[in-house]
């Protein structure tokens, strides 16, 4: 493994810009290079016929390797620019093109020129050999290295769920946004407001509202937030009253509602595992990922970029199920029930503000957006740094990113050490 000094992330100087004022235009808009990418489901790759990705606007494409594996190969054949997924599978471990018949191995050569034949000149020549992309297969997706320098261990960029025997249910849905956009929006404020009707809102009761927001607490590889100023752990009054009287929100029939729920909602979240480590608890993680103890799960939300505009966001939702039964049942309820109600009801409202966005417009922080400025700096740090550049910010307490406790960073843990006393 090449040492994380010698690893760049392609940029000749590597110099970080000063990190004062409006840095959105600094941000890269088709994401972080040099990091792993959950690309598409293994299930989805068959022996026949390759398939296309796009990832960070670079179109991939996946074939199965001799061992059954998953292998990405760029999708421009370096013979006359056809597209490697539109072709076949006529062999073990290789893909053929659909224009010339040129056929590569997994390695990315080419090994044959179907259109030839076996006296063809070009084979193994210079020049004739496809790129490969590193792959890992996970929990049943597969995960991409997309970046031109030596892959980093997968485990710096992966949740550590999926290292483990945790249940790690997985989907997606596709945002047409800037991935920066789609991240950002799990940053603020916004979740009593825009999901003030989303049925987990109504189901688990509203989140207190409040003007500060959290500290971030630094852990390496991103953000976590402080449970002690969290308002998770406070209770919001029945409304706001504002000075000039007007009350907020206007009715309280939400709160009838979510009463009703309650019993179902609080068996629901003594499934929420708490993490393991600091560095995998709630908060925001290079390279563009969201978690969250929520609802029903350790949830995780992805945001790979397609292109400018377009995101694929990937969703995790960790569980530890205990035996077989109960694992089957979390994927039934997950199927019938919380799919829908996280990745459509609720992102749909998310969906329905972000896409008509001017994310180029000026714009006024709140007390809430802390995290929306350190998460900026890190990202401006890491495209024009390098993944390993180090990262200038200083923790409440001064605590050291590897000494970050969990019980500074996830409620659930808190809960759980206070059941077991
Ligand atoms: Fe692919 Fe000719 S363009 S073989």
């Amino acid at each position: 493994m090449t040492p994380p000094q010698e690893r760049t992330n392609g940029l000749e100087s590597g110099v970080i810009p000063k990190l004062s004022g409006d840095i959105r235009p600094l941000i890269p808009k088709l994401g972080l290079r040099n990091y792993w990418y959950p690309a598409l489901k293994d299930r989805a790759v068959g022996r026949r016929k390759p398939v296309q990705v796009s990832l960070l606007g670079e179109d991939i494409c996946l074939f199965r390797g001799a061992a059954g594996n998953v292998v990405a190969i760029q999708d421009v054949c370096p013979h006359r620019g056809a597209r490697l997924s539109q072709g076949d599978c006529h062999y073990r471990g290789t893909v053929a093109c659909p224009y010339h018949g040129w056929v590569f191995d997994e390695s990315g050569k080419n090994t044959m020129v179907l259109s030839e034949g076996p006296l063809s000149g070009v084979c193994g020549k210079p020049g004739s050999e496809a790129r490969i992309y590193p792959t890992r297969t996970l929990k049943g997706l597969v995960f991409v290295w997309m970046g031109d320098a030596e892959p980093a261990p997968i485990e710096e960029d992966v949740p550590e769920e999926f290292f483990d025997d945790a249940l790690v249910l997985i989907g997606q849905v596709v945002w047409h946004c800037n991935w920066e956009v789609a991240l950002e929006n799990s940053m603020d404020s916004h979740v009593n407001y825009v999901h003030r009707n989303a049925l987990v809102v109504a189901r688990s009761g509203f989140i207190a509202r409040g003007a500060q927001g959290e500290h971030p607490i630094f852990v390496g590889n991103g953000f976590a937030g402080d449970v002690g100023e969290s308002n998770y752990l406070r209770k919001s009054p029945k409304y706001d009253v504002y000075p000039d009287g007007r009350r907020w929100p206007k009715t309280n029939y939400r709160r009838y509602w979510t009463w009703l729920f309650r019993p179902l909602a609080e068996r629901a979240r003594r499934h929420i595992p708490s993490p393991r480590t600091a560095r995998w608890a709630g908060g925001h993680r290079l390279p563009g990922m969201f978690r969250t103890e929520f609802s029903w799960d350790l949830y995780t939300r992805m945001c790979v970029p397609i292109g400018e505009n377009l995101t694929r966001v990937w969703y995790y939702h960790c569980l530890r199920p205990k035996g077989t039964l109960q694992r089957l049942w979390q994927r039934f309820l997950y199927g019938a029930v919380h799919r829908w109600i996280i990745e459509y009801n609720f992102s749909r409202q998310d969906e329905r503000v972000m896409l008509d966005q001017r994310y180029d417009a000026p714009e006024k922080l709140s007390g809430t957006d802390a995290e929306v400025i350190q998460w900026r700096r890190l990202v401006v740090t890491k495209h024009f740094g390098g993944r390993d550049a180090p990262y200038e910010y200083r923790n409440p307490d001064g605590l050291a990113p590897e000494q970050v406790p969990l019980s500074r960073v996830s409620v659930r843990y808190l809960q759980e050490q206070a059941r077991k006393s």
